[in-house]
């Protein structure tokens, strides 16, 4: 089978042209040892990028949410037409009752960062009215569409940020900055590329780390899994930070933690 071949059948697709080439590779190398049928290759390898970007999003989202940006150049209130746009993504829309707070906590542990990397930020950065600061913003994501978004979005508020469309678990962020945000992240770094969490939180070139977990799996019924998750990557983290604060908001676990030796 040529993996290439391959790679670009999924690219076809509508629900996966707009992921990042790499990605759909990388997938498709560690599948490919599994399955002898293209068919069943394809599969997998679509119920992978499932599990770590199509759960979250519909391509519908997508389109409204170009409808949103242009709309913030007349839009008054910035803050509710943020909050429309984090609606449209499972992860964001759970926190924008609490962005405030959770910000607040945040900097009021850290102090205020000179720069932030999101890394797969998702919808994230629309949040930036909540941090109400100017702080060089970096975020990275395998959408495309988002990314331009999100540039768009940086541009039309004239704000220091710049979105950029990579995979970070096989292209590694080289950027040096006071904190990182990595939220809900670590579970897929271990869906994509079993056992590179370790590897990743070495590599990452910052004072502090923000990362979170869900309380619960996206159809509320796997409530074990943040148990799970605790067990699996607190000895992790530990190994590369210090554990400064944890804070539950809504269904998610955060967890700041600052660079150890
Ligand atoms: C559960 S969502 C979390 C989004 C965001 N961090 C948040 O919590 O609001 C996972 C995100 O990871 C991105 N993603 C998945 N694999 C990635 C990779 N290898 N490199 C960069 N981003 C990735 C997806 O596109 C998606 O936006």
């Amino acid at each position: 089978m040529d993996i290439y071949e391959i790679v670009t059948e999924v690219l076809t697709s509508r629900k996966y042209k707009d992921i990042c080439r790499d990605t759909i590779l990388e997938i498709a190398k560690r599948e490919q040892t599994k399955y002898r049928s293209k068919k069943l290759l394809i599969k997998a390898i679509k119920n992978k990028l499932h599990q770590v970007y199509g759960a979250f999003l519909s391509k519908k989202d997508h389109a409204r949410l170009y409808e949103y940006l242009d709309r913030i150049k007349e839009e008054e209130d910035l803050r509710e037409i943020c909050s429309q746009i984090l609606s449209l993504h499972i992860s964001t829309k759970e926190r924008i009752s609490f962005y405030q707070e959770l910000y607040d906590e945040i900097f009021s542990t850290i102090g205020v960062p000179e720069s932030i990397i999101d890394i797969a930020c998702g919808f994230n950065p629309f949040s930036i009215p909540w941090i109400n600061k100017l702080i060089n913003y970096l975020a990275y994501d395998i959408d495309s569409v988002i990314i331009d978004a999100i540039n768009r979005f940086f541009q039309i508020i004239k704000y220091p940020g710049l979105a950029i469309n990579q995979d970070v678990i096989y292209n590694s962020v080289k950027d040096n900055t006071d904190v990182a945000f990595a939220f809900k992240f670590l579970p897929i770094i271990e869906q994509i590329k079993r056992g590179h969490t370790q590897e990743f939180l070495k590599n990452l070139n910052v004072k502090f780390i923000v990362v979170s977990f869900p309380l619960r799996s996206i159809s509320g019924r796997k409530k074990g899994m943040f148990y799970h998750y605790q067990e699996m990557f607190k000895p992790i983290l530990v190994e590369h930070f210090i554990f400064v604060k944890e804070i539950v908001m809504g269904n998610e676990m955060f967890y700041i933690l600052r660079r150890g030796n």
